[in-house]
């Protein structure tokens, strides 16, 4: 059975970084002998322009019916005057409510060629291996009311309702038993009534879950820590827009926020997309880091498909392009040379090829 795939490239730096993974992503499966049918729509400001519309119910639906999502990223200043609702960015919560995806999984781990590349110093980075487990299909995101009242009032609500905390609770835990076993659940419980639930609801699942060591701490408290002594955490386990902050702020401690890739989880489908943005700043100039999508492909054929030979060859070839001295330009810490996304993406394909072939997978050679 062919594994269907969505490729949603969407916006400014999207489609670029999009079209190296997916290069990666039709080798490893090739290769690895997956059978997969790809479909490509657009989304968010590219969708406006031709729909009026930041995703197509249409597309919606087939997504819902893939195996997993591969997407870009959404927005920029070019959509920034269109009415709320239908801003780009709308797409995105649509899909992962559509898809159900609660969980954004999102690691941040330096490679160790990249130690000089971080603004902290190598001794702080150099035994960073942090999860942040983000919820993304609720809280302040998706609350109801929201709105701005006669262009006088903005409002939004923050809810969480047990089963929410539960279910993410749970996956956190579960990932932990895999690692480290160490839970720090961030929350605001000395303001937030959401937080002063979400801590009970947390360590109501944690006596299921003995052999986990779990702290909790305030957001603005982890904030600092990260910097501080980011070797002293394992899971993060958190809200839809601290996860977010906090996953912006941890991507730095591996040199770059064009280093960290993310999968979004539920109970069966997964979404799978760089944490940042769309740049619309350096878009089309052939200058983005392809590697967190790269490395978001690596995620997707682990968690949907199970193939963690393949992802491991993936992660392996990303390793090696960076130890061989090329960077894109987000990491050039001037030790190697500096690379277009189109020479990245080529060089992690050539070395997952190489790779692959020596451990005897896709020995069949091209399937087309
Ligand atoms: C992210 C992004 C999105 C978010 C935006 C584009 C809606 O910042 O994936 O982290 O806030 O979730
Ligand atoms: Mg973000």
């Amino acid at each position: 059975m062919k594994k269907r795939i969505v490729v949603f490239p969407g916006d400014g730096i999207g489609p670029e970084v999009v079209g190296q993974a997916k290069k990666v992503l039709v080798r490893a499966a090739e290769m690895g002998s997956l059978a997969l049918d790809v479909q490509e729509f657009p989304i968010g400001g590219a969708s406006i322009d031709i729909f009026g519309v930041p995703l197509k119910e249409e597309y919606l639906k087939v997504a819902k019916r893939a195996d997993a999502v591969l997407l870009g990223a959404v927005g920029g200043p070019k959509w920034d005057v269109v009415e709320p609702s239908i801003r780009p960015e709308q797409a995105l919560l649509a899909l992962r409510k559509g898809l159900k995806t609660y969980a954004n999984l999102r690691p941040a781990r330096p490679y160790s060629a990249l130690l000089k590349a971080s603004t902290l110093k190598e001794e702080v980075v150099k035994d960073v291996d942090i999860l942040v487990v983000r919820e993304l299909t609720g809280g302040i995101y998706f609350g109801r009311p929201r709105g701005i009242k006669d262009g006088k009032k903005g409002y939004n609500t923050l809810v969480y309702d047990r089963k929410e905390i539960e279910r993410i609770a749970r996956k956190a835990f579960d990932l932990a038993m895999l690692r480290k076993k160490h839970v720090t659940s961030v929350d605001k419980a000395n303001i937030l009534e959401t937080s002063m639930l979400w801590r009970e609801v947390v360590k109501e699942v944690a006596a299921g879950y003995p052999a986990i060591r779990l702290d909790h701490m305030y957001v603005d408290n982890c904030a600092m820590q990260i910097i501080r002594s980011p070797g002293q955490f394992d899971v993060i386990l958190t809200d839809n827009m601290f996860g977010d902050i906090l996953s912006d702020e941890a991507s730095m401690l591996t040199g770059s926020l064009g280093m960290l890739p993310s999968a979004s989880i539920g109970d069966k489908k997964g979404l799978f997309e760089p944490i940042h943005g769309s740049a619309p700043d350096i878009a089309g100039k052939g200058i983005a880091n392809p590697i967190a999508t790269i490395a978001s492909v690596a995620m997707m054929l682990e968690y949907s498909f199970s193939r963690v030979d393949l992802s491991a060859l993936i992660e392996e070839a990303i390793q090696e392009v960076l130890q061989d001295g090329l960077r894109t330009k987000d990491i050039d810490d001037g030790s190697g040379d500096v690379v277009s996304t189109e020479r990245m993406g080529e060089e992690i394909v050539k070395r997952f090829e190489h790779r692959a072939s020596q451990r005897g997978i896709g020995n069949v050679g091209k399937t087309k």
